[in-house]
């Protein structure tokens, strides 16, 4: 996805790219056909990417500042005709008859430490760091269309098992599609694909 060039900017409290939404876009691969959904948008920046690609986009995020930052982003950019944008829990309020061929997700995947954040929402990802992508991956495949695919990052200090173990359960092939060693810390991208 072409995005160096856009007129990108990140709000205070929302979640600024960085290694992880990189990985994810270069992993992702879009044509024009199609209909992708992007959960946990943040500033949007995979939105935009894949805006300029496909027929259709949805974003959503827990967080309204971070919807809104999408929005902005888009309508800077004159992406916004092909993209709806919302605040939502995951796919709670994705309408159960809309389905994509590509869902994403670059989760809030790190422990619980005890410790809090003004940017908590978009790193935390559970006691394990994966109850959040595992909930993610048990609503995305009810909004697959056949054959589509599943994208989901994960970290190497979470729980990737129990994340696979999810996806397996949930009729899903799984690959590793990218990883980056960070410091101390192994970040991947999961594919998983309906079997
Ligand atoms: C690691 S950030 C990723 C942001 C952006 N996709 C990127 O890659 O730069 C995780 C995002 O997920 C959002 N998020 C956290 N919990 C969520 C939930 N239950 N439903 C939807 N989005 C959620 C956070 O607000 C945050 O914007």
């Amino acid at each position: 996805m072409r995005v160096e060039d856009l007129d990108f900017r990140v709000d205070s409290g929302v979640y600024a790219p960085a290694e992880d939404t990189y990985l994810l876009i270069d992993a992702i691969d879009l044509d024009r056909d199609d209909v992708f959904l992007d959960v946990g948008c943040g500033a949007g920046f995979l939105t935009l990417g894949a805006a300029r690609i496909v027929r259709r986009v949805v974003a959503t995020d827990i967080s309204l500042k971070a919807a809104r930052n999408t929005l902005r982003n888009l309508e800077r950019n004159g992406l916004a005709r092909s993209c709806s944008v919302m605040q939502s829990d995951l796919l709670g309020s994705i309408p159960p008859a809309a389905f994509f061929s590509v869902i994403a997700f670059n989760p809030p995947y790190l422990p619980y430490d005890g410790t809090t954040t003004e940017i908590d929402h978009a790193l935390l990802g559970g006691v394990k760091g994966t109850e959040l992508a595992e909930r993610f991956i048990q609503q995305a495949v009810r909004h697959l269309q056949r054959g589509g695919s599943v994208f989901v990052v994960s970290s190497s200090l979470s729980n990737i098992k129990d994340l696979k173990n999810v996806m397996v359960n949930c009729g899903l092939d799984i690959e590793i599609v990218a990883s980056v060693s960070i410091f101390f810390e192994k970040i991947q991208v999961l594919k998983g694909t309906q079997q």
